[in-house]
């Protein structure tokens, strides 16, 4: 009989073929099996002996033959599907997310004029937060930021102004500084998230040096430095930690003032909140004989008009198809 076959195949099939033409239910070493009842007794012994040894053999045979075919096959497999991680792509497959993108636009027109750039912890406290900032416990204003409060009484901060805070707190005047990050409130619709981010900015320095001119001089070189050719208006407003405070509008840049759906027909977006520095807060953290004036502004909501994207919660989504249009 001719095992030498086994060493032979191919392929698994033909192992398989092989296997089934020897031990298969109609095999040759099965039919000899079958043909010992013909023997005398003694023949008998000597015959099934060899036979067992037989059909020990071609099963061994075939199971490292398996094993050889196999590990060919896997080795064939490596070798064609290996990836060079090395190799060079020529076409990235990343992008600048909208978000990073816009901030980085924002720090850079700051970081240009001499401010620095300051961060401070997303788990506050109530004094940075909101008291330091003339939001006394059981303020009404409390109820205009929607806060996550933790069970020590800590909190996820609602803005960036708390940096405002600390860096007063760490350093002495004069100060010029921003401060870009996360912040977070409940709240989550088509533009809003739970988390989003801000930047603030603040300038501090001997009383009379500071004016509501230079803030008014400095965002609109900043706005029309990332909005182009807009106007730009300020409207009498309230935050506690500025007086008097303002919010600012640049004219619609999608339908250039004439009034459209994103601008509510009015011809105007709101896009900062800002004031001169409530005397109060220099109080908290013992600043005297200065003036100052701050700003805050949502990195989302100059994302979505720079990049026309109407529903916020996307840009979160980690969709490829959306990024790829940022490439
Ligand atoms: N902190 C304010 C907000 O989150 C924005 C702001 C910052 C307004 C600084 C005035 C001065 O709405």
């Amino acid at each position: 009989m001719d095992l030498d076959q086994i060493k032979k195949a191919a392929s698994l099939e033909e192992l398989e073929k092989i296997r089934i033409s020897l031990l298969g239910k109609n095999g040759i070493i099965t039919q000899k099996f079958k043909e010992l009842k013909n023997l005398s007794a003694e023949e008998k012994k000597k015959v099934a002996k060899e036979l067992n040894e037989l059909k020990e053999k071609a099963i061994k045979l075939i199971a490292e033959k398996k094993e050889a075919l196999e590990e060919e096959i896997l080795n064939q497999k490596l070798k064609l599907e290996r990836i060079d991680v090395t190799l060079f792509n020529p076409k990235p497959t990343g992008a600048i997310h909208p978000i990073t993108d816009t901030m980085n636009k924002i720090i850079d027109f700051f970081t240009k004029l001499n401010f620095s750039v300051e961060v401070g912890p997303l788990v506050e406290d109530d004094f940075h937060n909101f008291e330091a900032l003339n939001l006394p416990k059981y303020h009404p204003a409390r109820d205009m930021q929607d806060t996550f409060y933790f069970k020590d009484g800590s909190l996820l901060r609602t803005h960036t102004s708390p940096v405002q805070i600390r860096t007063m707190l760490k350093q002495k005047p004069p100060i010029r500084m921003i401060s870009p990050g996360a912040v977070f409130r409940r709240d989550y619709d088509l533009t809003h998230t739970p988390m989003f981010h801000q930047v603030e900015g603040l300038v501090v320095d001997e009383k009379g040096k500071v004016s509501f001119a230079n803030l008014k001089f400095i965002l609109e070189s900043f706005l029309i430095h990332m909005f182009g050719d807009v106007k730009v208006r300020f409207r009498p407003s309230f935050f506690p930690f500025t007086e008097p405070s303002a919010e600012v509008d640049i004219s619609c840049i999608f339908c250039e003032g004439k009034g459209c759906r994103v601008c509510s027909q009015t011809g105007w977006l709101e896009v900062l909140g800002c004031g001169v520095v409530d005397p109060n807060v220099f109080r908290a953290v013992g600043y005297e004989n200065v003036s100052g004036y701050a700003f805050g502004l949502g990195v989302e909501r100059f994302a979505m008009l720079l990049n026309r994207i109407n529903d916020l919660r996307s840009m979160y989504e980690g969709d490829i198809r959306l990024m790829e249009q940022f490439k």
